[in-house]
């Protein structure tokens, strides 16, 4: 049975041929099978085309000329603004600001909103299974404002305790940063519960969707949140490009995060006014070719349909885990609830370092993350220096869960 009439909703063997990097070999020339999609994903030749035509056709600055290429490069990175808008439901695309990364995208607002809007005495709440990216630079702005800052902790599968996340969520929470899908255990969090009771004592809420963006039907929107945050380069599209939005009621309470060209309205020698949104907050040359490239590979995730996209990843991790707990050595963390999960399996083999596993495998051609994960505090919690992970999508079959399998079984034999 081929893996196109095993699995639902995609045509894999189709999808496979757009991505040129998937047919190399790497190790001792084995197949590749890439399973780090959590860390970054593979480029479509419909996105790497984009770049190429940007440099090839047009290549010019932006907002800037007059002329013919001027104003070609501001409509291709003015329309691939309007295109992600759309991809994750939002009501306008001047609340879309280019940044270069999730991590961008926090430290944007930890800095930008949080001095312009944060006293003695206020509360900012994340939780503890976040990415470093959305613990770190809000322990330098808790540190610079004399603000506290408290986490909602994670229980033994690795979910949010929401019972006490209902306690430290108060009349002085300010703010709750959250993810919607932990990058280290793949589990998806209640935004829902969350985001309810940060209104209710009318906090706002900042999501990190770096990993869920990239694999699940994103709206904006819907959601209730103030600000969300994802990457280009963990959905089909190239490093270097992220994006940040946020309500414009609430950017427009914020100062700038970075300051120089383009983001002006007048400049003396000795004061300046600043831009509407979104110029306002994208001070610079932007990276062009990387907003429109970003651009298409949402157009190339829309095509493919993103509820397509998440059944394909929860049968393939359904697979994954079953096959996986057949290997009397593994320990395998997070929820066991593929509903509970994104495509992220997170594992130890019993006696052998996560990074032994890591490059066994790659002798054998497969990719996969060993290492913390950026969440040493998910690591400490678990008790573990670090773990291996494989993580999935759209272009992984269940011949690669498989092999995986089979490799890990040769893994426990060699090193045990
Ligand atoms: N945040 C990326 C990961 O989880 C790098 O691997």
């Amino acid at each position: 049975m081929t893996d196109k009439e095993h699995l639902t909703g995609l045509n894999i063997e189709q999808i496979r041929r757009d991505f040129p990097v998937l047919k190399r070999t790497v190790g001792n020339d084995k197949p590749l099978v890439y399973l780090d999609n959590a860390a970054t994903s593979q480029t479509p030749v419909q996105v790497i085309a984009e770049i190429t035509r940007f440099y090839r056709d047009h290549n010019a600055n932006i907002h800037r000329g007059v002329h013919t290429l001027s104003v070609e490069s501001t409509d291709l990175y003015e329309g691939a603004r309007n295109t992600i808008a759309e991809f994750l439901g939002a009501p306008s695309a001047s609340e879309c600001i280019f940044t270069r990364n999730t991590t961008e995208s926090i430290n944007l607002v930890a800095s930008a909103w949080g001095k312009s809007n944060l006293q003695e005495g206020d509360e900012i709440v994340i939780s503890e299974i976040e990415h470093h990216s959305n613990i770190v630079p809000w322990q330098i702005i808790r540190d610079e404002l004399n603000v506290s800052l408290r986490f909602i902790p994670m229980l033994a599968d690795g979910s949010l305790d929401v019972d006490a996340a209902a306690e430290i969520i108060g009349p002085r929470t300010k703010l709750v940063a959250i993810t919607a899908m932990a990058n280290s255990l793949g589990n998806i969090t209640p935004l829902a519960d969350i985001i309810e009771m940060a209104k209710k004592h009318d906090a706002l809420v900042l999501v990190d969707g770096a990993q869920s963006a990239p694999h699940m039907q994103t709206d904006v929107a819907a959601l209730g949140a103030d600000f969300f945050a994802c990457s280009a380069h963990k959905m089909l599209g190239p490093t270097g490009i992220g994006l940040l939005w946020a309500k414009a009621e609430v950017l427009d309470t914020m100062q700038p995060f970075m300051t120089g060209g383009d983001m002006i309205s007048t400049v003396t020698m000795s004061q300046s006014t600043w831009a509407e949104i979104p110029a306002k907050f994208e001070a610079g040359t932007p990276n062009i070719e990387g907003a429109i490239a970003f651009g298409a590979a949402c157009n190339y995730l829309d095509n493919i349909g993103m509820t397509s996209i998440r059944n394909h990843e929860k049968e393939l991790t359904g697979l994954a885990l079953d096959k996986l707990n057949s290997i009397e050595e593994i320990t395998i963390f997070g929820p066991s609830d593929v509903e509970k999960r994104g495509g992220v399996i997170s594992f130890a083999l019993q006696g052998i370092h996560p990074h032994d596993i890591g490059q066994f495998l790659d002798s054998e051609g497969i990719a996969i993350r060993a290492g913390h994960h950026c969440a040493q505090p998910v690591m400490s919690a678990l008790n573990v220096p670090a773990t291996a992970r494989a993580s999935f999508y759209l272009y992984n079959t269940e011949a690669e869960i498989d092999h995986l399998t089979d490799t890990l079984n040769q893994v426990v034999k060699y090193f045990g």
